[in-house]
């Protein structure tokens, strides 16, 4: 039984999920449409023309669901709410039956023993907001403090922590720049304006959440990004690849500005989104903690076309998952220190909101899913042992889910869940993550 894991005392243990991924009932009890509703209408952008309408069904079986996590022992429970379905057209008139969902939500995890993190936007934007320019329009971000403000008038006397946004990078890229998600844009750097109202956003409705007394937390997908060779161009094409992806959403909430962007070609002012104040506004509120989401590290090499600054190479001597993603988990201790070196006093306590691994479904027991859960709960181990100050860990996911592009293709639960039937199946990592929990806490005296 692993229990070799010296973590601080009150270290949580968590799962996540995310709205669009396991809720289902879409057009139900008055939800609007969402950027990911329409974007999954489009022919061809999803594989196989899967979409989240059903998804895990967790709107009706959440009672289920609740139990699993309540078998697994957790602490804390990662989850989003869908702002369309609490504010149909994203602002205006609100949805009661939405919000009611979110109260029997809480209520039941509360019930259970496990305090409720939830993320107030995890990419499902309401397609009304969208069809004003979504976050490419500067007033979106005021929209999300309105809704910000709703939500924990409802829930902030239950909920003690907030995740504003989640991945502000990869919804930047993949659903502005190079639109492999929704919305489907396909803006390359032009699309950065979306990653300043998205921090703007974040910034308002943290000053909203620190004055009711609520802890305030964003989850970013960063990744230690590593040149391919020692060549002055891979190590340039490498800086630009790092300030692009991580310091573009680390700076300016961690230090009050915008890494230089230059390498990119992109002003400093991102073609007039940056207005006098807005650093301010994102960075003065603070964090109580840096969400990091973890999966794994990038290498880099100099370009190979004049499109871009930099190439994204395979890392051929790692594993990789079934996802097609290197498996480094010494990754995840040299981005801790890393950013322990990077940002110093400026840096808050860091909770990892997400960091877990698809594997085939034929593939029984979940071997690697263990392997890969232990080898990143070492590294993490590792940066505590240097000093690191890391609150929790939820691990990414409870269930199977909608891999938004990938549809129900990639596999990332402790607990196998066949869509046909809705049938839920603890795996063998479920049994895992249990005793794990379970023999921390015998350690820690809880
Ligand atoms: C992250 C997302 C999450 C899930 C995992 C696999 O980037 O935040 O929703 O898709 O990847």
């Amino acid at each position: 039984m692993p229990d070799r894991y010296d973590l601080p005392a009150g270290f949580r243990w968590g799962a996540a999920t995310a709205a669009y991924q396991i809720e289902g009932a879409v057009a139900e009890d008055g939800r609007g449409p969402s950027v990911w509703d329409t974007f999954c209408a489009r022919p061809g952008v999803i594989r196989d023309g899967h979409t989240g309408a059903v998804a895990c069904d967790h709107y009706h079986r959440y009672p289920e669901d609740i139990a699993l996590m309540k078998g697994l022992g957790l602490d804390g429970y990662r989850f989003s709410v869908s702002w369309s379905r609490v504010l149909p057209a994203g602002a205006g008139a609100v949805n009661p039956a939405g919000l009611a969902f979110y109260d029997r939500l809480v209520d039941a995890l509360l019930e259970a023993g496990i305090t409720p993190l939830p993320t107030l936007f995890h990419w499902d934007l309401p397609q009304a907001l969208e069809d004003h320019g979504g976050w490419l329009d500067r007033d979106t971000a005021y929209r999300f403090a309105d809704y910000a403000a709703l939500v924990t008038d409802r829930l902030g006397d239950r909920v003690p922590a907030w995740i504003t946004l989640n991945e502000p990078f990869v919804h930047t890229v993949f659903g502005y720049a190079l639109g492999t998600h929704a919305p489907g844009r396909t803006l390359m750097f032009q699309a950065l304006p979306a990653a300043h109202h998205q921090l703007l956003g974040h910034g308002l409705a943290a000053s909203i959440l620190h004055d009711r007394g609520l802890e305030v937390m964003l989850s970013n997908n960063l990744t230690p990004v590593e040149p391919a060779s020692d060549s002055a161009a891979d190590q340039a094409a490498a800086e630009a690849y790092d300030a692009l992806h991580n310091r573009l959403f680390t700076d300016p909430v961690l230090l009050g500005r915008y890494p230089d962007l230059s390498a990119l070609g992109v002003p400093d002012d991102i073609y007039g989104a940056v207005h006098d104040g807005d650093l301010d506004l994102i960075h003065t509120p603070g964090l109580d903690a840096l969400g990091l989401n973890f999966y794994n590290p990038t290498r880099v090499a100099a370009p190979t076309t004049p499109d871009l600054p930099f190439d994204l190479v395979d890392i051929p001597e790692a594993p990789h998952t079934a996802f097609g993603w290197p498996v480094v988990p010494d990754a995840l201790t040299r981005l801790l220190l890393h950013l322990r070196d990077t940002y110093g006093k400026a840096l808050p306590p860091i909770t990892i909101t997400e960091n877990g691994c698809s594997v085939a479904e034929e593939t029984v027991p979940d071997q690697p899913r263990i392997d890969y859960l232990a080898a990143h709960l070492d590294a993490l181990a590792q940066a505590v042992a240097e000093g690191l100050d890391i609150r929790g860990y939820y691990t990414w996911s409870l269930l199977d889910n909608f891999e938004w592009a990938e549809g129900y293709h990639q596999r990332f639960g402790l607990v196998h869940v066949d869509f046909a039937t809705q049938k839920r199946t603890p795996r063998a990592s479920y049994a895992w993550y249990r005793d794990l929990i379970a023999a921390q806490r015998a350690r820690q005296g809880r």
